[in-house]
């Protein structure tokens, strides 16, 4: 009874306001964009939809760098890739361009914070992905890959053999970054267990964050957030509920011990309390050293471990998929990788500067992350005062006239298209759209420095910019090479003989079987040992 009249307020509540926010817009001039499909949804279905890579492609392709799309009842947003508006967002800009992921799942994590909170994360989590930090994980990554291809062996006692690689990568992930973030082990990585990645598919989740989890949020109790939560029907983030739930508890349990440990009056507990490099403890022991207003609260530290978990796993093990997909597709690739990983590895297992510099290895991990980007175009920011948006190349307004910038009213949602900017043909010359790993290998073309892409990563867009850049670019990179040049010197990858595997543009890119269900992930590939 009671729910049901909240709902309905919910409903009145939603549509005023949208109505409200599609008359404000009404009176500005647009940039040139796709037509409404629909006057209810504008482009939101075709623009989330999980096969929309040809209408991506396309709008790019027709429009340009930057054009408006259409939200709900034809609300107008920005969707761009072209760099100076990129440098407005992300950098110069970036405190007016709100994020508008929620608090809902990740607690007061990295994710769901702004302005200073969120400067003041930043600052505590940087040591844990400093390039010094990484050399001291290696050893980690090493324990976890090699249990990982222990696993794979026995699958092959009797013979070469199919397997689900992307249940393995994603076991992986979650193992390393339980490890490394919190010294807790999730999964043995022993034997087969059930987990199968599912995820919501379409536009839902993008309902979700722009209207639904803002109402949640002006109703500041977590039991109404959680709610909302259990109740909003996406499957992914059920199953992410759940993995979080878990994870909650054991940081719970992991902080309270540890802040036992640091206040033990045995030396040697605290010795190793202080010699701990997970991210909670590292965390901790900060914590006592900044000054107190840069402390963090519990509640905040147990934010970040989910947070990671969410950020690190399905995004690193979708990358490691594709790549080892697309060494499936391309035998030859493989065998150089291989050769070269070999020979390398004759003295013995590969240092952290030996795995670095492995130009063919690297090579692919950067030509695979620029041309599929596990996140396509999610990079949703709500504008949070009327402000004019600049453009390195002029484009089309509504009325057919060129222009080089946009006056945008406060409350615009901005979608940045991180394809777009990663295969932009007057960047990357007109192969852009290619897998071409040698690219890497001889002199880029000089448009790609000089165009300026404010990317933390080899001027791509992967991994964002900007003051909410991904955090973890330097972790993900190493995990691929260590599981890469792990498995690469053990198995060779062929194509499912049976089942052809499609890319699906979910929020994070997943692989599936084309005669599947739509909705469970999976990597069918044929495995057989090296010799
Ligand atoms: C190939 C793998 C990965 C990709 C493609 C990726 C991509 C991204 C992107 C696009 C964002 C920005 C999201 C937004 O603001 O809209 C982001 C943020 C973030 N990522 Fe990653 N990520 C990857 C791996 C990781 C890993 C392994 C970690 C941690 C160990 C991590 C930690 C984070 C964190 C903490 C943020 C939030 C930063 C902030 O808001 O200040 N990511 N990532
Ligand atoms: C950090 O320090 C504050 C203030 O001293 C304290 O209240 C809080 O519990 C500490 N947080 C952690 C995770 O140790
Ligand atoms: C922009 O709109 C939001 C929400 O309607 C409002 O809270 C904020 O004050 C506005 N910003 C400016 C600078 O007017």
């Amino acid at each position: 009874m009671l729910l049901n009249i909240l709902v309905k307020a919910a409903v009145v509540y939603i549509s005023f306001h949208l109505i409200w926010r599609v008359f404000r817009h009404s009176r500005f001039a647009n940039l040139a964009g796709p037509p409404s499909s629909s006057w209810f949804f504008g482009n939101i279905p075709e623009l989330f939809n999980p096969n929309g890579w040809n209408f991506h492609y396309g709008i790019l392709k027709k429009y340009g760098t930057t054009m408006t799309i259409k939200g709900a009842l034809g609300e107008p947003m920005v969707l761009t890739c072209d760099p100076k508006a990129l440098h407005h967002i992300l950098v110069k800009d970036q405190l007016i361009y709100e994020a508008s992921i929620s608090d809902i799942f990740f607690g007061e994590g990295l994710l769901s914070t702004f302005g200073e909170q969120h400067r003041k994360q930043r600052k505590m989590l940087n040591p844990v992905f400093s390039i010094n930090h990484m050399r001291e994980m290696i050893p980690l990554f090493y324990e976890v890959t090699n249990r990982l291809r222990a696993a794979l062996s026995k699958k092959l006692d009797n013979g070469p053999k199919e397997i689900d690689v992307l249940h393995w990568t994603s076991r992986t992930a979650l193992e390393l970054i339980g490890q490394s973030g919190m010294g807790f082990s999730f999964d043995s990585l022993v034997d087969d267990n059930d987990y199968h990645p599912t995820v919501s598919t379409g536009p839902l989740m993008f309902y979700a964050t722009q209207y639904i989890f803002p109402l949640a949020k002006k109703f500041d109790f977590p039991r109404v957030k959680r709610f909302i939560a259990e109740h909003i029907p996406l499957e992914r983030a059920q199953g992410l509920i759940h993995i979080i739930d878990v994870m909650r508890q054991t940081s719970i349990e992991i902080i309270e011990e540890k802040k036992k440990a640091l206040m033990n009056s045995d030396p040697a507990v605290v010795a190793e309390m202080e010699s701990k490099k997970d991210i909670i403890s590292i965390l901790m022991r900060a914590n006592t050293t900044v000054s107190e207003e840069d402390r963090l609260s519990d509640e905040e530290v147990i934010g970040q471990v989910s947070t990671l978990v969410f950020a690190a796993m399905d995004t690193t093990s979708s990358a490691l998929a594709r790549i080892l997909w697309l060494l499936s597709e391309h035998p030859d690739v493989q065998e150089k990788m291989r050769d070269e990983i070999t020979e390398a590895q004759k003295n013995g297992e590969l240092s952290y500067d030996q795995l670095v510099s492995l130009p063919y290895l690297d090579a692919v991990c950067r030509e695979t992350l620029r041309v599929y980007p596990p996140v396509s175009f999610a990079a949703l920011r709500n504008l949070r005062k009327d402000t004019v948006l600049p453009f390195s190349k002029p484009v089309l307004d509504s009325n057919g006239k060129e222009v080089t910038e946009i006056f945008l009213r406060n409350g615009t949602g901005v979608i940045v298209s991180l394809l777009g900017a990663n295969t932009n043909p007057d960047i990357w010359g007109p192969d852009s759209y290619e897998w071409k790993p040698e690219r890497w290998l001889s002199q880029l073309p000089e448009t790609v420095a000089g165009a300026h892409m404010p990317g933390v990563y080899s001027h791509v867009m992967t991994f964002l910019g900007g003051g909410r850049a991904c955090l973890g670019f330097k972790f993900s990179q190493l995990e691929m090479k260590v599981v890469l040049s792990v498995l690469l010197a053990s198995f060779r990858f062929a194509k499912s003989k049976s089942k052809p595997v499609v890319w699906k543009m979910t929020g994070i890119a997943s692989p599936m079987v084309e005669s599947g269900d739509g909705k469970t992930r999976e990597l069918p590939l044929f495995l057989s040992l090296v010799d």
